[in-house]
């Protein structure tokens, strides 16, 4: 039976940290599924549509990677999959409580789900979603951190009118 890991999460945009755990994970599984989720209490700068063609176009030519979305509760939509094992990626010691606790939140509301964790390469360890948005945000580059699509996206989106941004709600 061919082995199946949920790697869940925001990708907020995806960065080569994700991308580095993606890689990884596909030691170890035979298919992952990248879960991008409609959380809605995080404000985000691209939509869920965006962010699953961002995630696709970066691995079109992976086809053991699937590229999905879910809304509500991870467990349940991980019940809808043949996947057992959730992942997730370890930075530096501030990241542990917050998993630690998800981790145990998930394994109480479906104790056959495991998630493993995955420590992220020294190369990234620094490198998050809502750093990059900042740093992009103020013109800093971001090249290196995030593939080069990734880039491109964020620089077309901070160069939005302040009209535009209003009327998809962020702040300039
Ligand atoms: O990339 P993120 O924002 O750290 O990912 C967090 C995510 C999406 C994995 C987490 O918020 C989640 O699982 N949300 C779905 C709702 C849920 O199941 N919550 C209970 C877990 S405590």
């Amino acid at each position: 039976m061919s082995k199946v890991a949920i790697y869940p999460g925001s990708f907020d945009p995806i960065t080569y940290g994700h991308i580095d755990i993606v890689e990884r994970a596909l030691e170890i599984f035979d298919k992952v599924i990248v879960a991008i989720a409609y959380n809605t209490s995080k404000r985000s700068l691209f939509t869920v549509k965006e962010r699953m063609t961002l995630v696709r176009t970066i691995f079109a030519d992976v086809p053991n990677v699937i590229v999905d979305s879910f809304k509500g509760l991870l467990v349940e939509y991980v019940g809808k999959t043949n996947a057992k094992v959730i992942i997730r990626g370890l930075r530096a010691t501030s990241d542990f409580e917050y998993e630690f606790h998800m981790a145990s939140m998930n394994r109480s509301l479906n104790p056959r789900l495991d998630t493993l964790f995955m420590m992220t390469s020294k190369d990234y360890f620094f490198v998050s979603s809502r750093t990059i948005k900042e740093v992009a945000s103020l013109g800093g580059a971001v090249e290196g951190l995030v593939p080069s699509l990734v880039a491109r996206r964020l620089k077309q989106k901070f160069k939005l009118p302040v009209t535009k941004k209003k009327e998809i709600g962020w702040d300039d």
